[in-house]
């Protein structure tokens, strides 16, 4: 297959009518039933019409995904949602009046038949945005369809955040890709339900549980996120390297593997209990209170891994680059600056890659802010390891 590729003159804040041609042509293959990849302000996605159930299909075929994780629908304007939802909470309403366009995915209850039944994977509700950036909001209004993206990356892989990776992972198995320029938030949306009493962060994303707190009067995270987080193994010395891969969690690091304990603890939302974002090298986070103690840790076990005969590489949020002796060093965003981080995390994964790192150690990153939901995908990516120091 071959995939067209608009390079548009299109950014997440500036707005040029002159490609209007190639949104219009993306927009008619929209409307036929073919896979394009649009940026959005958060992450690029891989747009369909959710109405076509032949057009859904291959978007899970295309990214391998599982089709018990539901998918995303996309709007440009208020008008359609009517059409799509079966109600409309008052929460929900105080939530889209302040935050969109934006970061924030608010689950309502379907309206049945408004789209096909693989979108939303046979649940009784949707998920549903609406993107700020120029170039999505154009595209998905010329199409006329709500338009169901994931983000746009092989599944398990870190998700896309230039029109680069997508065309790394998508390549010849979509019908188009519009450049528009880096994404802006660099992480996914947040996802949330609205409760009796406010709001449910199924995943935390660009937007926080702070915001969120202006306009709803209590927010909680589910309890599925406390949960994934225990469940993971802290302190697996990085020695210890028998029984599976990923510290001896069966499966994890794998594109549609279960992580372990997802029967028992349930995710509201799907996607959640699936491993996510990783690279191909082993990925561990190195925490713990003393920003000393961490560096030198991630020194000896990096002189370790070397010794060993692995490539090795260091992510680093806080840690001047030059204090690491590895062979791949990335300083991620701008020291105690969670949003650049943020920005440039999956990138930063997938340099790794590129690289053909095997053995990668990462700081933690602080968690307030967007820092919650950036340390909420490193764990993801580390398929739970973590040496707690
Ligand atoms: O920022 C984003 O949200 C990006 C861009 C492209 O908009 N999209 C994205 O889609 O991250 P995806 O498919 O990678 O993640 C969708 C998440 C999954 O965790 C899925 O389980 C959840 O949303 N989800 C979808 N429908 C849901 C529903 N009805 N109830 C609960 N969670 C749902
Ligand atoms: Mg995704």
């Amino acid at each position: 297959m071959i995939t067209r590729y608009w390079n548009t003159s299109y950014s997440i804040d500036q707005a040029a009518e002159k490609d209007d041609s190639a949104i219009q042509e993306a927009a008619e293959l929209l409307r036929a039933g073919k896979l394009v990849a649009f940026p959005t302000e958060t992450v690029y996605g891989l747009g369909a019409d959710a109405r076509s159930t032949e057009a859904v299909e291959r978007i899970y075929a295309a990214k391998g995904r599982p089709s018990d994780n539901p998918l995303i629908v996309h709007i440009a304007e208020r008008g359609p949602l009517e059409a799509l939802v079966a109600a409309i909470p008052a929460q929900a309403e105080r939530l889209m009046r302040r935050f969109w366009p934006g970061p924030l995915t608010i689950v309502f209850p379907l309206r049945p038949g408004a789209v096909s039944p693989l979108v939303t994977a046979g649940l009784d509700t949707i998920a549903i945005r609406m993107p700020a950036h120029p170039l999505a909001l154009k595209l998905i209004a010329a199409s006329g369809c709500p338009i169901a993206a994931p983000s746009a990356n092989r599944s398990g892989r870190p998700s896309t955040t230039t029109a680069a990776h997508v065309l790394e992972d998508m390549g010849g198995r979509i019908e188009g890709i519009m450049d528009g320029g880096p994404t802006g938030v660099g992480l996914e949306s947040t996802v949330v339900e609205c409760t009796a009493a406010g709001v449910n962060i199924l995943r935390p994303g660009g937007v926080t549980a702070e915001q969120l707190r202006e306009v709803a009067a209590q927010v909680t995270h589910d309890p599925s996120l406390g949960r994934a987080a225990t469940l993971a193994p802290t302190g697996v010395p990085l020695s210890d390297r028998g029984g599976a891969d990923s510290g001896g969690l069966p499966g994890a690091g794998r594109p549609g593997v279960r992580n372990p304990g997802a029967d028992e603890f349930k995710p509201r939302s799907p996607g959640m209990k699936y491993t996510h974002y990783a690279p191909r090298g082993r990925l561990t986070i190195v925490k713990g209170d003393s920003p000393r103690g961490v560096m030198e840790r991630i020194r000896a076990e990096v002189r370790q891994a070397r010794s060993r005969g692995e490539k090795t590489g260091v992510l680093t949020f806080a840690g001047p680059p030059a204090a690491y002796d590895a062979d791949v060093v990335i300083a991620c965003g701008k020291p105690g600056d969670p949003a650049s981080a943020a920005e440039h995390l999956f990138a930063a994964l997938r340099t790794f890659d590129q690289e053909q790192v095997s053995f990668i150690l990462a700081e933690a990153c602080g968690e307030e802010g967007v820092g919650f939901a950036l340390m909420n995908r490193l764990h993801k990516a580390a398929g739970g390891r973590v040496i707690q120091i």
